[in-house]
């Protein structure tokens, strides 16, 4: 596997694929590479020619400057998981080579940015926008993966690249969970014993409340789930949404979509992870 920090460096590679034919795929990471990023790499090697993983960790989309700080930066660790997983290009270049000059562009899809995580984390999804335009612009992949852990992010991308024209294709990917249950996430690294114990309530309870909510309405059923992660101790709840899983917007009965999705964020301690289930599809 090749490793770039540059633009240049990183086209030059590309030109030579693409000479042979071949086909790209595109995986943006903010490294601190787990199996849910492996999982999305593996399909890449799997469905394209070559695969560039890009390893960036975008300061534009962190509205809080001590996330910014704390979020973990493992290059040397992740390059060998993206070797092992078969990537072509790891592309890990600096903030500068990403942003040379401000980026003042301003991406508004709402309404699927201006609920959830769009008004809890206010210019979050602009910066996303900002990162995954310029590495589209950049790579230029036949293909792009995202995990659907990310939910809200891959609708509001799927929205960018239909809006914006980029002759590429989205592949969402599933969720990977630990084998109990526990949504893999970057920031899993930073729980204590104690709070990844804690933290295990919250992909118990939406798996329970699919079961729940046979036999109950949409109204009840975030009802359960708020009060349950009001009892989980350890636990606070920021928000549980019954959404439809295209427009992003509240449902109100479960008939009133044909596919449904429960998206929360839960901060243990200081922690805050997100997640999602689906009530139907
Ligand atoms: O999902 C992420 O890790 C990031 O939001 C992404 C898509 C790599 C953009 O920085």
């Amino acid at each position: 596997m090749e490793i770039v920090h540059t633009v240049r460096d990183l086209q030059a590679s590309l030109s030579a694929l693409r000479a042979q034919g071949k086909t790209v795929g595109l995986v943006p990471t903010m490294g601190a590479l787990h199996a849910g990023h492996a999982s999305l790499v593996k399909r890449s090697v799997a469905e394209n020619d070559a695969t560039v993983v890009s390893v960036f960790v975008n300061p534009t989309q962190f509205n809080d400057k001590t996330d910014l700080e704390k979020y973990p930066r493992t290059l040397e660790a992740d390059c060998r998981l993206l070797d092992e997983c078969g990537a072509t290009i790891a592309f890990a270049p600096s903030v500068e080579e990403v942003y040379p000059e401000p980026d003042t562009r301003r991406f508004s899809y709402a309404p699927l940015d201006t609920v959830m995580e769009g008004k809890y984390r206010p210019g979050h999804f602009n910066g996303v926008c900002q990162v995954v335009s310029k590495l589209f612009d950049m790579v230029k992949p036949d293909r792009a993966y995202f995990g659907e852990k990310d939910f809200q992010q891959l609708a509001i991308i799927r929205e960018m690249v239909r809006q914006m024209h980029f002759p590429l294709q989205i592949v969402g990917c599933p969720i990977v969970r630990e084998a109990d249950g526990l949504a893999l996430s970057s920031r899993n690294n930073r729980l204590t014993p104690e709070q990844r114990t804690e933290a295990l309530q919250i992909s118990q309870t939406l798996f329970a409340s699919v079961e729940y909510a046979k036999s109950h309405t949409v109204a009840e059923t975030k009802q359960f789930v708020e009060d349950r992660i009001a009892a989980a101790p350890g636990l606070r709840l920021e928000y549980f949404s019954l959404v439809d899983g295209n427009t992003l917007q509240d449902v109100s009965a479960w008939d009133d979509s044909t596919y449904i999705v429960g998206c929360i964020t839960v901060f243990c301690g200081e922690i805050r992870l997100i997640d999602n289930i689906k009530y139907k599809e």
